[in-house]
């Protein structure tokens, strides 16, 4: 980590003392820190204690002729492997998330191209207040890492969520940031397109018509895609799980909803169908919920769900290079899913066996064994995670899109 830069905004707060064993801890593991320290950080730490440590410069004024002499803010943002804010204050949070600059801080967190890692702290109601959850939101959209906030007694004197993470664990994820930002992005500049989840198509106005996806393999991939570089729109359906780091999620109920998103984010490089896309619908929804009547059961009248996979690999000139679809078999795992390439006229099959093996099966479990099936032929892979899963298969997309291999 000896040739690693990481630039610190430290932000006013009363955990800015923790800013200073964090830059020791850096310092000690040989990771050059500039530091920054805003107006209300001033008040909490001394820029004397902080530049002793980092054996590097103090900048805090967006407007001083020394600091912009030397080196400009635009600059400085660049200047580093990656930035991190400790302690991230409410405030900066929100002018980051809404692309505030009015000081060296918040100017540096707008211009740079390098990745963003923070470490909020804050009292527990301005954490759990509806403006930060949205801007935590946002952040996260946008790329921005997070690490805490810990649970425990504040300075204020509650107690909760907000409580910044110790230097140690700081220290742990701006290490593995630094890794991760030093991995090549072979996907940097590919838009790819995702689908995950289930459909839910109404009855009426409180029931639905869905399955079993838990969403995990779909979120996974779009995940493991945005890590190498991908610009990921994953179009989801109705899950419970956080979008990735990145990417940028839309979410639908209805398989017609699913389409017109795939749709509307066309163009892309790659399309990678991992929803269990609800294959009918009620024909009509009922306007209002349906009663127990003395009439019986009611019917409800099917019809069958437009395919988005088969539907984009027939794309025309928007048709993404590389269509991948996923089966999911309770039989003859590998005709089927030969028969189901040929059928929806996609590139590549990622097949897997969904019968219950007496562990519980694949749907909503956390391991994955596939087949990944081609015009060529078929390679088995182990069973593994699925983050893992979802790892294999995005390297295998980044050097289909590289080679050409995509159609
Ligand atoms: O036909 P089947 O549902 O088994 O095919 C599964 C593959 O097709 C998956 O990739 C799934 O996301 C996709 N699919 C789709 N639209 C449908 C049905 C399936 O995109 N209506």
């Amino acid at each position: 980590m000896t040739d690693k830069r990481v630039l610190l905004i430290v932000g006013g707060g009363i955990a800015a003392y923790k800013a200073l064993e964090l830059t020791r801890l850096l310092r000690k593991a040989g990771v050059a820190v500039r530091p920054i320290l805003t107006a209300s950080g001033a008040h909490f730490v001394t820029p004397l204690s902080l530049s002793a440590l980092a054996e590097d410069a103090v900048r805090t004024d967006l407007f001083s002729l020394g600091d912009e002499a030397e080196m400009g803010h635009i600059q400085l943002s660049r200047s580093a492997d990656l930035v991190v804010v400790a302690p991230a204050t409410a405030d900066l949070m929100a002018k980051a998330a809404n692309g505030l600059a009015d000081d060296l801080a918040s100017t540096t967190l707008l211009a740079t191209d390098k990745p963003v890692l923070m470490a909020p702290a804050m009292n527990v109601r301005m954490w759990r207040h509806p403006a930060t959850r949205r801007n935590v939101a946002t952040l996260t959209n946008d790329g921005v890492a997070f690490v805490g906030p810990d649970d425990g007694a504040m300075a204020c004197g509650e107690f909760g969520p907000g409580r910044m993470a110790e230097p140690e664990v700081i220290f742990a994820a701006i290490l593995s940031a630094l890794e991760s930002a030093a991995r090549p992005r072979p996907l940097a500049g590919r838009h790819v397109l995702v689908t995950a989840g289930p459909t839910a198509e109404p009855i009426d106005p409180v029931r639905v018509l869905t399955n079993r996806s838990s969403g995990k393999q779909g979120y996974a991939i779009a995940g493991a895609l945005a890590e190498l570089g991908a610009r990921v729109t994953l179009v989801s359906g109705p899950v419970a799980l956080a979008a990735p780091a990145g990417v940028d999620r839309i979410k639908v109920e209805t398989a017609r909803e699913m389409q017109a998103a795939c749709v509307s984010a066309l163009p892309a490089d790659a399309a990678v169908c991992v929803a269990a896309v609800s294959d009918w619908r009620p024909d009509a929804v009922f306007a209002v919920k349906l009663k127990k009547g003395h009439d019986g059961p009611p019917a409800v009248a099917l019809v069958e769900n437009p395919d988005i996979l088969a539907g984009l690999a027939a794309a025309g000139p928007d048709r993404p290079a590389l269509v991948v679809g996923f089966a999911a078999e309770t039989n003859d795992l590998e005709a089927n899913a030969r028969a189901k390439l040929a059928r929806k006229g996609c590139d590549w099959v990622v097949a897997n066996d969904v019968a219950d093996d007496g562990s519980g099966g694949v749907m909503g479990g956390d391991e994955n064994e596939v087949l990944l099936i081609d015009a060529a032929g078929t390679e088995r892979w182990p069973r593994a995670g699925k983050v893992e899963v979802a790892r294999r298969l995005a390297a295998r997309i980044a050097d289909a899109l590289r080679t050409g291999e995509a159609p």
